[in-house]
């Protein structure tokens, strides 16, 4: 088994020597930046993290379907942030503010096909499976993209139908990036599956603590604008909860469908907004819901044939998502 240390070397080194410079240069160039201004590289670290309980064999039968989870997902931002008109990414242009949006869309393609080149590269044994895993995800992330957006247009959207929209949208990619390791590494059918179940509560906890983030973070660190959520009106966990628990709907309604095209506008409508978070303690919430997930990823490792250094191994990186600023 490898070490945090071993597998942040590996993560950061994936990309290494991939110069994505094909022509045209409009099309890749977009590809490029997003690869490499980086992010987090959370799903792949994930996918190395549980493939390396099974083997130290770190050739291209894993690196190449690592790298693929982050190119997709990378691929699902350039898209989210067309849809969310989000002017900011990991602290820099978007790419349909830096380019255009058309621009946006085919570099957008092109990173879902090149994401499909790297997991064909998934050893023979185990291809069908990793591929049948890997589409099936990438429909259901569609999937919730589009409860998504379809949900800024609903007045009240139950905890229920959020938890359904995040679970899609985000927690099953987590799930799939941990399964995904485990399958190639050789893990048993049970441990894959427990695998899976921790990253997919994982990411339910990743997704409310975005949702938090996105009101509460601190810009510059956490690399996109705060507020944004508000401005367009998304049901956000906070939204979704206050609307359980505020005395005064219509109050909070009012704040939240106030219109937000000014720059003076956003910053009233966002200061209302989070004026009533705070009053009801919604952001304190948020954090119980983020301990709550993330003790329930935990629950699916445990009992399973995992060995105590590998759950700690776990622990050590679900907990680092807890904290996370960004
Ligand atoms: C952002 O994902 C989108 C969500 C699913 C919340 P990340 O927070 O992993 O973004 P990067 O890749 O680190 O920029
Ligand atoms: C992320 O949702 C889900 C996907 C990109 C599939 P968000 O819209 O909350 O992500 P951010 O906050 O823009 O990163
Ligand atoms: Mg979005
Ligand atoms: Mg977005
Ligand atoms: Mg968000």
């Amino acid at each position: 088994m490898f070490n945090d240390k071993q597998i942040d070397d590996l993560t950061g080194r994936l990309f290494d020597g991939i110069s994505f410079t094909r022509e045209p240069a409009g099309l890749y160039d977009p590809l490029r930046y997003m690869i490499r201004i980086g992010g987090k590289r959370i799903r792949p670290r994930l996918c190395l993290t549980t493939y390396s309980f099974y083997s130290d064999n770190f050739d291209e039968g894993i690196l190449a379907p690592a790298s693929a989870l982050e190119v997709f997902h990378s691929f699902t931002l350039m898209h989210d942030d067309i849809m969310d008109r989000s002017p900011l990414r990991r602290g820099m242009p978007t790419v349909w503010k830096k380019w255009n949006e058309d621009t946006a869309i085919l570099s957008g393609d092109v990173m879902l096909i090149d994401a499909y080149q790297r997991i064909a590269k998934a050893p023979k044994a185990v291809l069908d499976r990793v591929l049948d895993l890997f589409s099936r995800t990438a429909a259901q992330v569609c999937d919730g993209q589009q409860y998504d957006m379809e949900f800024e247009s609903v007045e009240e959207v139950p905890m229920e139908d959020y938890n359904r929209m995040i679970g899609l949208k985000t927690a099953v990619l987590l799930a799939c990036s941990a399964g995904m390791g485990a399958i190639i590494g050789g893990a048993s059918d049970a441990e894959c599956d427990a695998l899976y179940r921790y990253g997919y509560e994982l990411g339910m906890a990743f997704q409310v603590a975005d949702d938090y983030l996105d009101a509460f973070g601190d810009e510059k660190v956490f690399g996109k604008p705060i507020g944004g959520d508000i401005v367009n009106g998304k049901k956000s966990w906070l939204t979704v909860r206050t609307m359980e628990k505020t005395p005064d709907r219509a109050a909070f309604l009012e704040a939240f469908s106030r219109p937000a095209d000014s720059a003076e506008e956003k910053a009233a409508k966002i200061a209302a907004v989070k004026d009533i978070y705070l009053q009801l303690g919604v952001d304190a919430d948020a954090k119980e819901e983020i301990v709550r997930f993330t003790r329930r990823a935990m629950d699916a490792v445990t009992g399973t044939g995992l060995r105590p250094i590998q759950t700690e191994a776990l622990r050590r990186f679900a907990e680092k998502l807890v904290g996370r600023a960004k």
